[in-house]
C-alpha cells in the first residue's frame, strides 16, 4: 500500500514526503493529534475565571474554561468535548477515547523538570506568535537538536549564553519522545572555551561588545546551577528557561508546509521588580529581537524549501549513534530519534527491515 511506505525506516531516517504530503497531514490529524497523546492547550494562568480561552488543539481552534467545581473543560470549534487534565498549571487535552493517564504519559523526569519551572504561582507577562513556513515536525526536530545552538545562534556563542564548551546534558522520557536539555553556563571547560573563542576571533567576532551589557546580566534563581532548560512534551509543547526568560511555546500546524509558534512568557508572582525587568529585557533576545527564535525559523524554512524540491529524498539522524537514550553531552540527535520513535508508533509506520538504517 503506497501510503504505508510514507515515512518508513524511521530509526535513522525520515522520508521527506512526511513534511510535504497533504494526505499524510490528514492522516496525522487522525492518528497523532487525536490519538493517545496529551496536547498542551494553555497555562491555567492564561485562562481568566468565568471566560473561555481560545487556543488550538493540533490545527483546530479550541476553547478551554474552568468549570464550576474548579476543574477544566475544553471543546473543539464543532462542539466536540476534549478530555482535559492539568499538571503544575499546564493544561493538557486529549481527543482519544482512551488516553493514558497523564502522569504515565509524561514520565517521572518530564514531571520533575516541569515541577522545577512551575515551582510556585506564576503570572503571565505576555504573548507573541511566529508564523513559520515549514512543517511542524521540522520545528519539533529543531528544539530537540541540542548542538545547533552553538552553531546557528552567533549571539549565544559570542556572549557566552550557550556554547558547546559549556556543560550540557540531555535526558529523555516517556519513552524517548519527550526530552530535557540542561545547560550549565557557569561550568565551561577552559580549554574548550579558548578553542571556541579562537574560532570567533578567526571569524572576526572576537572584538564584538555590547554597548549595554544589561541583557547578559542573568540573575541566578535555581540552586541546581542550570542556566538553560529546554524541555519538550510530545507533540506540541516546549518549555524554556533561558537565563531569566521563562516561557512555553506551543506548536500549531497550519497545513503540511506551515505552522505557527505561540509563545507565552511568564514570571513568578513573587518576582522582585529587578528580576521582572530582567525577564522582560531578556525576552527580546530570544523572541522578537530577532537574534535566536527568528534564526530557528529561518533555518527550518530553508530545510522545508530543500525538502519540497526533492520530496523523494530522505533525512539521516545518526549523529551520536542510533540509540534513543540519555546523553552526558550535546553532540547527539538522540532526542530527535526519540521524537520519531513516538511518531512512528502513533502513525503506525512499519519500518521494513530491508531499508532499516542509513
Ligand atoms: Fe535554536
Amino acid at each position: 500500500m503506497a501510503q504505508s511506505r510514507l515515512g518508513s525506516a524511521l530509526d535513522t531516517g525520515v522520508e521527506y514526503r512526511v513534511f510535504v504530503d497533504r494526505e499524510w497531514y490528514h492522516r496525522e490529524r487522525r492518528l497523532l493529534w487525536e490519538g493517545p497523546v496529551w496536547v498542551a492547550l494553555a497555562l491555567e494562568a492564561e485562562c481568566p475565571p468565568g471566560r473561555s480561552y481560545s487556543t488550538f488543539f493540533g490545527d483546530r481552534p479550541a476553547w478551554v474554561e474552568q468549570d464550576g467545581s474548579g476543574g477544566w473543560t475544553a471543546r473543539l470549534a464543532d462542539g466536540r468535548p476534549l478530555k482535559v487534565t492539568a499538571f503544575q498549571g499546564v493544561l493538557f487535552a486529549s481527543g482519544s477515547a482512551n488516553p493514558p493517564a497523564l502522569a504515565e504519559y509524561l514520565g517521572p523526569r518530564t514531571m520533575r523538570y516541569l515541577e522545577r519551572i512551575f515551582s510556585r504561582p506564576i503570572e503571565v507577562l505576555g504573548h507573541h506568535h511566529q508564523a513559520i513556513d515549514a512543517n511542524w515536525k521540522l520545528y519539533a526536530e529543531n528544539v530537540r537538536d541540542q548542538y545547533h545552538a552553538g552553531l546557528l545562534h552567533r549571539f549565544y556563542q559570542v556572549f557566552g549564553i550557550n556554547r558547546v564548551s559549556q556543560r550540557g546534558e540531555v535526558y529523555l522520557d516517556g519513552p524517548g519522545w519527550h526530552h530535557v536539555l540542561a545547560v550549565w553556563r557557569g561550568d565551561e571547560d577552559p580549554t574548550d572555551r579558548a578553542a571556541v573563542e579562537r574560532e570567533h576571533n578567526y571569524r572576526g567576532a572576537g572584538a564584538w561588545q555590547l554597548s549595554d551589557a544589561s541583557l547578559l546580566a542573568v540573575e541566578t534563581e535555581f540552586d541546581d546551577g542550570v542556566t538553560q532548560q529546554i524541555q519538550t512534551v510530545f507533540p506540541n509543547l516546549v518549555v524554556q528557561q533561558i537565563g531569566n526568560t521563562l516561557a512555553i511555546r506551543r506548536i500549531v500546524p497550519q497545513g503540511p508546509q506551515a505552522m505557527d509558534l505561540w509563545w507565552t512568557y511568564f514570571g513568578y508572582r513573587d518576582d522582585s521588580l529587578s528580576l521582572r525587568r530582567k525577564r522582560l529585557l531578556q525576552a527580546n533576545l530570544i523572541g522578537p529581537g530577532g537574534l535566536v527564535s527568528m534564526e530557528d525559523a529561518e533555518a527550518v524554512e530553508c530545510v522545508q524549501r530543500a525538502i519540497a524540491s526533492d520530496p523523494r529524498g530522505r533525512s539521516i539522524m545518526a549523529m551520536g549513534g542510533r540509540e534513543v537514550a540519555d546523553s552526558p553531552h550535546r553532540f547527539t540527535e538522540t532526542a530527535v530519534r526519540g521524537f520519531w520513535r513516538g511518531y512512528q508508533e502513533l502513525m503506525q509506520i512499519q519500518a521494513p527491515p530491508a531499508t532499516r538504517g542509513a
